[in-house]
């Protein structure tokens, strides 16, 4: 007889009420407020529309809120943040802090509400438009239809491991300690994600890791590969090492469905693959925690994986698309809103075929748009489907 799937519990439930969601947005810094500002207007489209009821508070995070604190995020904005649906956040840093205390710099703002949020799942996608193949670095056949997703565990690793420190030696040499450190249960959390993920997908998991030169490399790939055994064994398991899977990843993207990986191969690997769809300011992600017993429901974040620009900062230049689908994907995975998701994602592909391009993936014989334009075109587009 076959055994149940086991289920990680991804979805959450069918929020058909009209219930009011809480947002809490986080512009942070450099081109921050501005994608945010066309965020702001598609929330405003939801909730005229009669879609849905967002209420929405803002607060300050990163650099702003040092200037305006002294503190990458306040305590009372974690608060805010932790009480909120859901948290959508802009981008941190620039030069202006490039000299504040190591912690107090505006991306251990981030850093914090990723860990005290225990946000350990980090949704990277890399999907190429069609309107964009030729802006990649890569061939156009390489790319064409590409569609795949990093998840990238968040809250573990060297990013959070003791010591991380940096000691004097006392004979005119220092040293410096960062901890690559994971525990079982993180791993088989963040593998159980994956495997659900798949399922919704092409059914395909590549775990990627160096067991052949880090003990935490052989932990996670063992845990791994018994998560697997409890009730996944639908879904198709492979397993790369990380330096290969780079190379793997710019050599052929399309072999790859869900690639799941540590954070700090994780932090590198989806940058790479966002530039494989032509640039940086066009992929979202979400970072989700675990779910909920009684509602379901997951902590959530979501932010575009470009950073804050500070050099075309308050230009109107920057490319908003990227903020627009992190805020999808909180349609998607935080308020049951699927359908509208992929309107969003369809609208902004239908803008994209309009030729309409802002600075940074602009080519010949398109039409160069700045910000504002280019999230009003997009809500227009989502206007002519809805
Ligand atoms: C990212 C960023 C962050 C990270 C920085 C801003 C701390 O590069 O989200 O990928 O390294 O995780
Ligand atoms: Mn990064």
């Amino acid at each position: 007889m076959a055994t149940m799937p086991a289920r990680a519990n991804l979805s959450i439930k069918k929020d058909s009420s009209m219930a009011s969601h809480k947002l809490f947005l986080l512009p942070g810094d450099g081109i921050g407020p501005e994608v945010m500002g066309e965020v702001k207007k598609l929330i405003a489209w939801f909730n005229a529309r009669g879609i849905a009821s967002f209420e929405v508070e803002e607060g300050l995070v990163g650099g702003a809120a040092y200037d305006a604190h002294g503190e990458a995020i306040s305590d009372a904005d974690m608060d805010r943040a932790q009480a909120s649906d859901a948290v959508i956040f802009g981008a941190v840093g620039g030069p202006k802090w490039d000299g504040v205390p190591y912690d107090k710099r505006p991306e251990a703002g981030l850093l914090r509400l990723r860990k005290d949020m225990v946000l350990y799942a980090n949704l990277r996608p890399a999907i190429v438009y069609p309107a964009l193949a030729d802006a990649s670095s890569l061939k156009r056949e390489l790319v064409e239809g590409l569609d795949i997703l990093i998840l990238r565990e968040l809250t573990g690793g060297v990013y959070f491991g003791q010591p991380k420190e940096i000691t004097d030696l006392g004979n005119g040499q220092k040293r410096a300690v960062d901890t690559q450190v994971y525990d079982s249960y993180e791993i088989d959390r963040i593998a159980r994600v994956a495997f659900e993920l798949a399922r919704t997908r092409r059914n395909q998991v590549c775990s990627m890791e160096k067991h052949n030169v880090m003990k935490s490399g052989v932990l996670w790939k063992e845990v791994v590969i018994e998560t697997h055994k409890k009730g996944f064994e639908d879904v198709e398991l492979s397993h790369m090492l990380a330096d290969a899977g780079g190379m793997q990843l710019v050599r052929n993207p399309k072999q790859f469905d869900v690639i799941v990986t540590d954070n700090l191969f994780g932090d590198i690997l989806s940058d790479v693959a966002a530039m494989l769809t032509g640039s940086l300011g066009m992929l979202p992600s979400a970072s989700l925690g675990a779910a909920d017993e009684k509602t379901g429901r997951r902590k959530a974040l979501y932010e575009p994986v470009h950073g804050s620009a500070p050099d075309i900062a308050g230009k109107g230049l920057a490319n908003p698309i990227a903020m627009i689908a992190s805020f999808a994907m909180a349609l998607k995975y935080s308020f049951a809103l699927g359908n509208w998701a992929d309107k969003v994602d369809t609208a902004i592909a239908a803008t994209l075929a309009k030729n309409l391009r802002t600075g940074d993936i602009m080519q010949p014989g398109m039409t160069q748009v700045g910000t504002g334009e280019m999230g009003d075109a997009v809500i227009a587009e989502l206007e002519a489907a809805a």
